[in-house]
């Protein structure tokens, strides 16, 4: 049997694992690495346990860090790993800094690279994600883009050879756990009424390194008149420590914050909110598979298909009225199958068995 090495470390690469490494293990043997970007248990451990991921093989516990002392550090560890399993491939997902580390370390070794959500492009470079997502699509072997899009930029970049559109991962996930979530939960265990709260999560650099950003992002909500359900992600909880602005934000009676939720929790919630305030990529998504609409708090976004149809709005915090925008703003038609079919991880499994043969 073929060894393929996975590497995840943050919280939206364990929820992408789940249903690729439940196919991947009937045709190979994989072995885990966590970075341990992401450490918390309700950025980490929750998802293994909830989501029933394979426990790791390796724990680096890499942890918080400067993106060269973090990206470093994992490039050392996960160099050694390589070296002692010598693996037929390694397989990424995403743009994270657990992501380049590990395309970094195996196109080194000359290891072929697989790369899950290839192709994607804000065309900002100051995002460290863009960064991240440009080089490790230059040395993949394997890219798996989940849409023509994404498979249009790699074009633009020279990018052709091994390059499969197989839908999204997370549309995968979500089909499989929203059931399950379904089952588990009803509205009224978190004290909430269906479709009478709005959704928000906020985490990305852009917002939360820039002090005007972020107290617009903050002043915004405060305006909407919807109660706001924020499960807040660590790095936003502590620059809102830092920055002074928590004492406001405690002020504001219709924002709730809560600790980060679980993934079935996160998927429930977003199904029953009335719509979504977001900067997270994978949540852009998810908005779309619940048929919620969605704001987004960003300049661009790698996620264009649910602009396109006018599902996802882009609105910029500083400079655009969020109250005016959401109380303007009309529905639209649901166009289905943007990001695939759900099959992504199957088709995935496939391509690789093509590859690397059994
Ligand atoms: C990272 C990714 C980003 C992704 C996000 C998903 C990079 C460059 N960025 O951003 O693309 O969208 O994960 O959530 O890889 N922290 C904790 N506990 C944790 C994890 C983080 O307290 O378990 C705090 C630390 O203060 C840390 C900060 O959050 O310094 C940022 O964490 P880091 O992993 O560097 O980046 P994210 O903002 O999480
Ligand atoms: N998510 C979660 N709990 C939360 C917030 C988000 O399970 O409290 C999930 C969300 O449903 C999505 C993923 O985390 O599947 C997105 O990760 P994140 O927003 O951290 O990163 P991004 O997608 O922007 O890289």
């Amino acid at each position: 049997m073929k060894k393929i090495l996975t590497i995840v470390g943050a919280r939206p690469q364990f929820i992408k694992v789940a249903p690729v490494s439940r196919v991947l293990r009937n045709e190979f043997e994989e072995i885990i690495v966590n970075t341990g970007q992401h450490y918390d248990y309700n950025m980490s451990g929750v998802f293994f346990e909830e989501l029933n991921i394979p426990k790791p093989n390796y724990d680096l516990g890499v942890g918080s860090g400067s993106h060269g002392a973090q990206t470093g550090a994992m490039l050392k560890e996960i160099e050694d790993v390589l070296f002692k399993e010598k693996p037929d491939a390694v397989l990424v997902y995403g743009d994270t800094n657990s992501t380049l580390a590990g395309a970094i370390a195996a196109s080194k070794l000359h290891i072929p690279l697989f790369h899950i959500e290839a192709g994607l492009r804000s065309f900002n470079k100051k995002m460290p994600e863009e960064v991240n997502r440009i080089l490790t699509d230059h040395v993949s072997s394997l890219l798996f883009a989940p849409t023509e899009t994404a498979v249009e930029n790699l074009k633009n970049e020279g990018v052709v050879e091994g390059v499969h559109n197989v839908g999204d991962v997370m549309f995968d996930a979500v089909l499989y756990n929203i059931t399950i979530a379904n089952n588990k939960y009803k509205i009224e265990d978190f004290q909430l009424e269906s479709k009478q709260f709005v959704l928000a999560t906020i985490h990305r650099a852009e917002n939360t390194d820039d002090l005007v950003r972020l107290e617009a992002i903050f002043e915004s909500l405060s305006k909407l008149e919807d109660t706001i359900v924020l499960p807040l992600h660590p790095r936003t909880k502590g620059k809102l420590d830092t920055l002074g602005i928590s004492d406001k934000i405690k002020d504001a009676k219709n924002i709730k914050i809560i600790d980060p939720v679980s993934y079935l929790e996160m998927v429930f919630l977003e199904s029953h909110s009335k719509f979504i305030i977001t900067d997270s990529g994978g949540v852009q998504k998810e908005a779309y598979f619940a048929k919620v609409p969605c704001f987004t708090l960003r300049d661009q976004t790698e996620w264009v298909e649910t602009v396109d149809i006018g599902w996802n709005r882009l609105v910029n915090p500083v400079t655009e009225n969020l109250l005016d925008i959401v109380n303007d703003t009309q529905s639209v038609e649901y166009v289905e199958h943007l990001y695939g079919n759900g099959d992504a991880s199957s088709k995935i499994v496939k391509v690789i068995s093509d590859y690397l043969g059994k």
